[in-house]
């Protein structure tokens, strides 16, 4: 490990179990893909990023939603008793989607999207932001006429803010996996006739991470636990 690589400023991200099979948490100001299949807890762990950054760190969070409704979302996370409307009033969070986004995605370009997403940004003062998710991106980059050159525009000029943005996606190995600093997997995967919830670090760049697939929990009215235990689906 090099210096630069040890002075790298860690946040913590305050999801019970997370920060331990992290390394300590995500790399300050980086970007992060969290993907994974249908129902497998990623806007719940990106919104319970978001929540604690704000309890535990006094970091306000920005949730940018370019697939439902927030208010969807907002119901959605009803039952795990974070104050999400109290951050909304003390404008410590924000959960927004782009005008005219979500009913005609082909209005937005990239340019659009991303002078959206800055003043969203500026306006709560976000120190943590979450964009739900790259599918939907992809659809408006696949207007452009270079595709992965947009993309890591987009990357690039997310990086400037001065966020640690967790990106995420549905599906596994596209572009992003290479371009993020890291990457978290998430599971529900059949074992016999049940379902078991699993997360991975699967990458975390200049950091000692662990190399199992941990067992996850969501629970109602707390959100997601991650347990030391590691998880075999193979089992
Ligand atoms: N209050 C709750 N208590 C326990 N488990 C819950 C609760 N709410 C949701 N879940 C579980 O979490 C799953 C959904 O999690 P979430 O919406 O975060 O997944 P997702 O990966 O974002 O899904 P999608 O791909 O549909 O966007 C539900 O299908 C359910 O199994
Ligand atoms: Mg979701």
């Amino acid at each position: 490990m090099n210096r630069e690589e040890n002075d790298l400023e860690k946040i913590k991200t305050g999801i019970p179990g997370f920060d331990e099979i992290a390394g300590g948490g995500f790399i300050k100001n980086r970007n992060i893909l969290v993907q994974g299949e249908a129902g497998t807890g990623k806007s719940t762990f990106s919104m319970q990023y978001l929540v604690e950054g704000i309890r535990q760190y006094n970091e306000n969070g920005l949730f940018i939603s370019l697939e439902y409704d927030p208010i969807f979302l907002i119901e959605d996370m009803k039952a795990y008793n974070w104050p999400i409307n109290e951050y909304t009033r003390e404008n410590k969070l924000s959960i927004v989607a782009p005008k005219g986004g979500l009913e005609n995605p082909s209005n937005m370009n990239v340019d659009d999207l991303i002078n959206f997403i800055f003043e969203e940004t500026d306006k709560v003062n976000a120190k943590r932001l979450v964009i739900d998710s790259l599918n939907s991106l992809e659809f408006i980059f696949s207007k452009t006429e270079n595709y992965r050159k947009e993309m890591i525009r987009f990357n690039s000029l997310i990086g400037d803010l001065e966020c640690t943005t967790l990106l995420i996606s549905e599906l596994h190995n596209n572009i992003y996996t290479y371009l993020s600093h890291g990457v978290i997997n998430l599971f529900y995967t059949k074992v016999g006739a049940n379902r078991l919830r699993g997360i991975e670090v699967r990458k975390m760049r200049g950091t000692q991470h662990s190399s199992y697939t941990h067992a996850m929990l969501i629970q109602d009215s707390t959100g997601i636990e991650v347990l030391p235990t590691e998880i075999d689906f193979n089992l």
